[in-house]
């Protein structure tokens, strides 16, 4: 990409990064280019690594070689600086992994935001078992994960038996349950009341609020039990606290959801045991796509442009960083709490005229 003035050999970008970020002590790194190829790259390159890198400090600037009054040369120079000692020091503590040594449950891992979550748990430290009804995905992700961290088992969450005994699995293998993350839910068809059918309510009120009441019902057991100051998070929805984002039992499941946290939250709290809820707004997961027979990019597309926060859309990962927060240290007093990660959309309705652009 960056060709040198003495090789004329392309240099792909991560070499050159590679070469910044590892040298030892502060470094420059000079490429002389042909203006029209340098221009835009190099302007990119700066806004990509200006900035702290690990305990150093980049910087980086384009500079002109003027010969007779014509730019015939550009110069990208980056730069590399260690940061002062005491600062690295603090930075690199802040960087530490967040769930170092921990054991997570997580339900509906085999797909979307629990498979999300499963991968930023291991990245920071975790050791994790997936369970899904969905066995050649839930064991694909764990293979893909690395089976020393990640173990899959089958586990219907409708099934108070198939629940317990993934909880004592987990112990087993693990000889501890940190963290449970009960995810695994489902929306159902997308008739209004008039066409309700009793069976398919009852079927997501089973997953969604039986399964859940069951799993923390057991995972709280086990913490308990081994005196574990354990946090268990449940995912809710933007259809936990307003009714018109999806099917009614859903909505119905979801806000019930919010009650077994605060109810839950109330009583383990003796134990030193954190119960807390996110509430995502709409992700293109499978749970959604298959509802509306869409593709991932129609589904953002959508609801990019229904959400209040503009400018970023939400992805299954900006979910797992919250639900990482809520299981970790950083988020050691808060319990019984519902934390949305829906841009605003539950709290703005953007409809007072003067605030409008
Ligand atoms: N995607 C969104 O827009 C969105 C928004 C708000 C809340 N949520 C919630 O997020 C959670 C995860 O959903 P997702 O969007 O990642 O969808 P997803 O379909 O990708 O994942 C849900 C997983 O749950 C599993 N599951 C379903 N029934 C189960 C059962 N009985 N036992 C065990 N596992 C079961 C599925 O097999 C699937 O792997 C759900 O609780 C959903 O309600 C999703």
């Amino acid at each position: 990409m960056w060709n040198s003035e003495e090789t004329d050999e392309k240099v792909a970008e991560v070499n050159l990064e590679d070469k910044v970020l590892n040298s030892e002590e502060g470094n420059v790194i000079t490429l002389p280019a042909e203006e029209e190829e340098i221009n835009s790259q190099a302007e990119s390159a700066i806004e990509k690594w200006e900035g702290r890198r690990g305990t150093q400090l980049i910087t980086a600037s384009i500079e002109l070689c003027r010969l007779l009054n014509t730019i015939n040369r550009q110069h990208l120079e980056v730069k590399a600086t260690p940061l002062p000692q005491g600062i690295a020091k603090k930075l690199s503590q802040m960087s530490k992994p967040r769930l170092e040594g921990k054991v997570a449950l997580i339900t509906g891992a085999a797909s979307g935001i629990g498979e999300e979550t499963a991968r930023l748990f291991v990245e920071h430290g975790a050791f994790v078992v997936i369970v899904d009804v969905q066995d050649d995905l839930g064991n694909r992700v764990a293979e893909t994960i690395g089976v020393d961290k990640v173990s899959y088992r089958h586990c219907d969450v409708r099934d108070e038996k198939q629940v317990e005994e993934a909880v004592s699995y987990t112990v087993e293998k693990y000889g501890k349950l940190d963290i449970l993350f009960s995810n695994a839910g489902i929306l159902g068809p997308l008739t209004g009341i008039l066409d309700l059918d009793l069976d398919t309510f009852d079927d997501i009120m089973a997953t969604n609020v039986r399964g859940m009441v069951a799993m923390i019902k057991h995972a709280a057991r086990a913490m308990v039990a081994k005196n574990t100051r354990g946090s268990i998070i449940c995912t809710g929805s933007v259809a936990s606290s307003i009714g018109g984002t999806g099917p009614h039992g859903y909505t119905a499941s979801k806000h019930a959801v919010i009650g077994l946290v605060r109810g839950t939250s109330s009583e383990l709290g003796a134990h030193g045991i954190r119960v807390n809820c996110v509430s995502p707004y709409g992700v293109a997961t499978p749970l959604v796509c298959r509802a509306y027979n869409l593709g991932p990019s129609e589904v953002e597309a959508n609801s990019y442009s229904l959400s209040n926060l503009k400018g970023i859309v939400l992805k299954a990962r900006h979910v797992a960083e919250s639900v990482l927060f809520l299981a970790s240290d950083e988020s050691a007093y808060i319990s019984g709490q519902n934390l949305a990660v829906d841009g605003g959309f539950t709290v703005a309705t953007n409809s007072f005229p003067s605030l409008k652009n």
